[in-house]
């Protein structure tokens, strides 16, 4: 089961997927981040969601050599890009799956998304759901958008009373390491078109988007305040059963 809003999100990353590698440098810098905070234990089998194009794919093939492996995706596209990327990759399946709403029949050591959980409709819900298909002793650790990420360009539409089609993410379990990753762009209007080229630009649920003028008078306010530095808030969480 998945819902048209998973579906519609999904979309949006697949159409980009193909480009997805050259915008993606924080993505692809967090993966890294939370590959070295999985924990070292033994571990049989592993469960992705949100594989997008691999980048913390390849690295559980490297660390967890002799594992058996489930990588998932709701978009179709992306699924295809990591398959692409490890021809080859044995005890591997490749599969669609809406990690908000996994129909699975198999349990798994280590369950693992990075820089997904945030496009989920409810993340908590979510986790909880995702926790039913660890083994008895597994781990499940994500990496996903803080509350307090974007802050200059959240700032500007919150405080000039611009409406704000920003993810909000509530506050997550396990919570056990967090960063302030800040990215310098041209300027705002930058900013956006990468968080677009990426296909990381659905709006939260209920947004009525802001009017051409509006969103000018936005990057006008954001420019005359800023360097073009946008501060990604990341937090890194790890639960059990
Ligand atoms: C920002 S990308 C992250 C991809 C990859 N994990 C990375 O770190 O580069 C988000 C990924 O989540 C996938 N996605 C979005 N909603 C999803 C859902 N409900 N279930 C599974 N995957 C989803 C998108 O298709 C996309 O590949």
């Amino acid at each position: 089961m998945t819902s048209s809003i998973n579906q519609t999100i999904a979309g949006r990353f697949g159409r980009r997927a193909t480009d997805y590698d050259k915008y993606a440098g924080l993505q692809e810098r967090v993966a890294r981040a939370l590959q070295a905070h999985l924990p070292d234990r033994p571990t049989e089998k592993v469960l992705e969601f949100g594989c997008g194009t691999g980048f913390l794919t390849g690295h559980l093939f490297e660390r967890f050599e002799d594992a058996e492996f489930l990588i998932t995706d709701l978009s179709e596209h992306m699924l295809e890009i990591c398959r692409s990327k490890f021809p080859g990759q044995k005890n591997t399946t490749f599969r669609i799956l809406d990690g908000e709403y996994p129909d699975l029949m198999s349990h798994h050591d280590l369950i693992v998304s990075s820089m997904t959980l945030q496009w989920f409709s409810d993340p908590v819900k979510a986790l909880l759901r995702q926790k039913n298909f660890l083994r008895e002793d597994g781990r499940l650790c994500y990496a996903t958008l803080g509350p307090q990420g974007l802050q200059e360009w959240r700032n500007v539409l919150e405080n000039e009373g611009f409406p704000s089609g920003l993810v909000q993410v509530p506050s997550l379990p396990g919570i056990f390491h967090e960063e302030f990753i800040p990215v310098t762009y041209e300027n705002g209007l930058d900013f956006l078109r990468q968080i677009k080229a990426i296909g990381a630009d659905s709006p939260r649920e209920g947004y009525s988007a802001m009017s051409p003028v509006q969103l000018k008078q936005a990057l006008e306010i954001f420019d005359s305040r800023s360097d073009g530095t946008v501060t990604w808030h990341i937090v890194y969480g790890q639960l059990e059963l």
